[in-house]
């Protein structure tokens, strides 16, 4: 397993301490956000971990900024991106399982690492359905190709 994480200058040391959990998994960890505190722009992060995510360079995304709100949503606009703000594990298994999501983002001024690790495992941990789901994700997906 090979996850890209993405954050602005709001989360490197949250960056950091998810990498290491996520290491200490024995998951891969690709590096494309900031590693210092000088003020940088979240889309810029949100479109790369996107991008590597719809290539296929990486198989999920984790991004990391103040909210989690607007790396999400540049991540969003890369086609073939399902990225999810959580802020609790039940939306982010939930996200997996019905949803399908690619994606996983949070807010370092909103969580805390642990609260952090707990949405990771059970996003991590969950599969998706599909069936009736499948559809709808279908759905969401052909909105793209109406643009
Ligand atoms: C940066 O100050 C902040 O706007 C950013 O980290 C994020 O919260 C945006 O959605």
């Amino acid at each position: 397993m090979k996850i890209g994480i993405g954050n602005d200058h709001a989360a490197v040391d949250m960056k950091n301490d998810v990498a290491a959990y996520l290491r200490e998994k024995g998951i891969e960890v690709v590096n494309f956000g900031t590693d210092t505190a000088e003020s940088c722009s979240y889309p810029e992060y949100g479109e790369k971990v996107g991008r590597a995510v719809a290539a296929g360079e990486v198989d999920l995304g984790i991004l990391i900024c103040g909210t989690g709100v607007g790396i999400s949503l540049a991540a969003n606009k890369v086609k073939g991106v399902r990225a999810v703000v959580c802020s609790e594990p039940y939306s982010a298994k939930l996200s997996r399982q019905h949803n399908n999501t690619n994606v996983l983002a949070f807010g370092a001024r909103v969580i805390g690492i642990e609260m952090a690790k707990m949405i990771i495992d059970e996003w991590l941990g969950a599969e998706f359905m599909g069936g009736r789901h499948q559809d709808r994700v279908d759905m969401i997906m052909a909105i793209e190709e109406k643009e």
